[in-house]
C-alpha cells in the first residue's frame, strides 16, 4: 500500500518535459501484433498499464525487451489467441488487442474487460465493427468467442466516436481483403498516432483526426529491419501539470508538447484566468491570481473538453472565484472525485450528469483516496494548492498514468513524498 504526502501550499515553478501518451502508446503496442518482424516503439512511459501490456503480447508469444522509453515487440513468435482472464481484468485496454488477433489468426478468445470506476464501459461498438468486417461472435460462460474465415472490408458506421473501437476496427482492417470505411470515427490525437505508425509500417490508412477513416487491406505488414517510431506526448500529464500550476499560482514550463492537442483545454483555463503562453512545442503557464469560475464546460470526444481531464479541472474550480458547471458527457459514472474533493472543504453538488462548483477561498489537507486514475490526479492537485498535509492513497491507480507523479511534481518545488508502507519508508 502506498500513499502519496503532500503539503500544500507550494507555488510549482520551473520547467518540465512531458513524456510520452499511454494511451497512445497502447494501441501501437497492440498495433506491433500485426507486423511480422520485430519493431522499436519510442518514448513509451515506463507506466503500470504498459507494463500489463508487456505481459500479455509475451503471454501471447511475443519477444518484448523495455529499455528506458523504448519497447521492443517481435510478434514473429506469436503463438496465442486466448487472453487470460486475469490479465484481461487488469486492464480495460486489453481489448484492443482483439482486432489485430483476430486479424493474424482468424479467432480471438477474450474476457469482457468488465466495467470500471468511471462508469459504463461496454464493448458493442467493438463487436459491431468486428462482425461488420466478417467475424462471427459468440459469448461462451464468460469468454467472447471471435472467429472469421476471412476479413473483408466494409462500410461501418459508428453511432459514437469511440476511441478503441475506432482503433480496434483499423487495425482489424489493416490485414482485411479490400477497403475499410468508418465513418463516425473518433478524432483524438491518438487515433492520428495509430494511422502514422501503421502506415510507417507499411500499412494505408487515411482519414484519421477526420470523422472518415478509410483503410486499404494489405495480405501482410512487414516493414523490414529497423522499424523505429515515436510516440506522441502526452496531453493529459501535460494538460494534469498545466492545472496544477494554475492551482497553485504557480508558473511552470512545459516542454515537448503538441499544443493543437490541447486547444480545448487552454481555451477553459484562459476562462478561469489563467495565462497559457505556447511558442512552439513550449508552454508557459502562470496564475498569478486566484482562478475565476468558468460558466460551463462540458466534456466531450475530441476537439471538445478531455473527461479525462474533467477531475482536475474540477480541483482547480474548486478554489476559483464563483460558481463554475461541469457537465459530464463521456462517462456515466466520473464524478467520484467530489466526495473526496468536498472532504478537503470543497462545495460542489452533484445533479446528474452536471457537477456544480462554488468555489472556496482555500482547501484544507485531509486523507482521501485515488478512486481512479484522473480522480487520483485530481487529489494531488487539490492537495498541492490546499492549506496543510493531504495523504492521497491507493496511489495504484494514479501509477498507471503518471510516471513517478510525486518526481515531477518534486521538481517543481512541491512539497511531494511517496510513502511506502510495507517498508516503512518515504522515497522522493
Ligand atoms: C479511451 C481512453 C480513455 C478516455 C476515453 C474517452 C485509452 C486507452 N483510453 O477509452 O482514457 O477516457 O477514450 O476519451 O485510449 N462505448 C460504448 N460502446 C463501445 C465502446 C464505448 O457505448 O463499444 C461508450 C463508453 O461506455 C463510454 C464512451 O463510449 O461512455 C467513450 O468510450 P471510448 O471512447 O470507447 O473510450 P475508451 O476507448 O475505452
Amino acid at each position: 500500500m502506498e500513499k502519496l504526502l503532500i503539503d500544500g501550499g507550494y507555488p510549482l515553478a520551473g520547467k518540465v518535459r512531458v513524456h510520452g501518451a499511454k494511451n497512445a502508446a497502447l494501441p501501437i503496442m497492440a498495433a506491433s501484433l500485426l507486423i511480422d518482424g520485430p519493431v522499436v516503439i519510442r518514448n513509451v512511459p515506463d507506466l503500470l498499464d504498459i507494463r500489463t501490456m508487456l505481459s500479455i503480447l509475451r503471454e501471447l508469444g511475443c519477444r518484448t525487451e523495455m529499455e528506458k522509453d523504448a519497447v521492443t515487440v517481435n510478434a514473429g513468435s506469436l503463438k496465442s489467441f486466448e487472453i487470460p482472464e486475469t490479465l484481461m481484468s487488469r486492464m480495460r485496454s486489453s481489448i484492443f488487442l482483439m482486432g489485430p488477433l483476430l486479424a493474424k489468426f482468424g479467432e480471438v478468445h477474450v474476457y469482457p474487460p468488465g466495467g470500471c470506476a468511471i462508469g459504463e464501459r461496454k464493448i458493442d461498438l467493438h463487436l459491431q465493427g468486428l462482425r461488420a468486417l466478417g467475424a462471427e461472435i459468440e459469448q461462451k460462460g464468460g469468454k467472447i468467442v471471435c472467429r472469421a474465415k476471412k476479413l473483408v472490408g466494409a462500410d461501418i458506421a459508428l453511432d459514437y466516436p469511440s476511441v478503441g473501437a475506432t482503433e480496434n476496427i483499423m487495425m482489424a482492417a489493416v490485414l482485411a481483403e479490400g477497403r475499410t470505411t468508418i465513418v463516425g470515427a473518433a478524432r483524438e490525437p491518438e487515433i492520428q498516432d495509430l494511422q502514422n505508425f501503421l502506415n510507417a509500417m507499411g500499412a494505408r490508412v487515411v482519414g484519421a483526426g477526420t470523422d472518415t477513416i478509410t483503410v486499404d487491406g494489405l495480405k501482410r505488414l512487414n516493414p523490414g529491419a529497423g522499424a523505429v517510431y515515436a510516440v506522441i506526448p502526452d496531453r493529459i500529464v501535460a494538460g494534469t501539470l498545466m492545472i496544477a500550476a494554475a492551482a497553485t499560482r504557480g508558473d511552470i514550463e512545459l516542454e515537448g508538447v503538441t499544443p493543437g492537442h490541447l486547444t480545448s483545454v487552454v481555451h477553459a483555463l484562459r476562462l478561469a484566468g489563467v495565462q497559457v503562453e505556447i511558442e512552439n512545442d513550449r508552454m508557459q503557464v502562470r496564475c498569478p491570481s486566484r482562478p475565476i469560475a468558468v460558466e460551463r464546460i462540458v466534456t466531450a470526444p475530441h476537439p471538445g473538453f478531455p473527461t479525462d481531464l474533467q477531475a482536475q479541472m474540477m480541483a482547480l474550480l474548486a478554489s476559483a472565484d464563483g460558481v463554475s458547471i461541469i457537465k459530464e458527457t463521456v462517462f456515466n459514472g466520473r464524478f467520484r472525485h467530489v466526495h473526496e474533493l468536498c472532504r478537503m472543504g470543497a462545495d460542489i453538488r452533484v445533479d446528474g450528469s452536471s457537477a456544480f462548483i462554488r468555489g472556496v477561498p482555500r482547501l484544507h489537507g485531509a486523507t482521501v483516496e485515488a478512486t481512479d486514475l484522473r480522480a487520483g490526479a485530481a487529489l494531488v492537485i487539490a492537495g498541492l494548492a490546499a492549506d496543510g498535509r493531504t495523504s492521497v492513497e491507493q496511489v495504484h491507480h494514479i501509477d498507471r498514468g503518471y510516471d513517478r507523479i510525486e518526481r515531477v511534481l518534486a521538481g517543481l518545488g512541491a512539497k511531494i513524498q511517496r510513502y511506502v508502507q510495507a517498508a516503512e519508508s518515504l522515497n522522493v
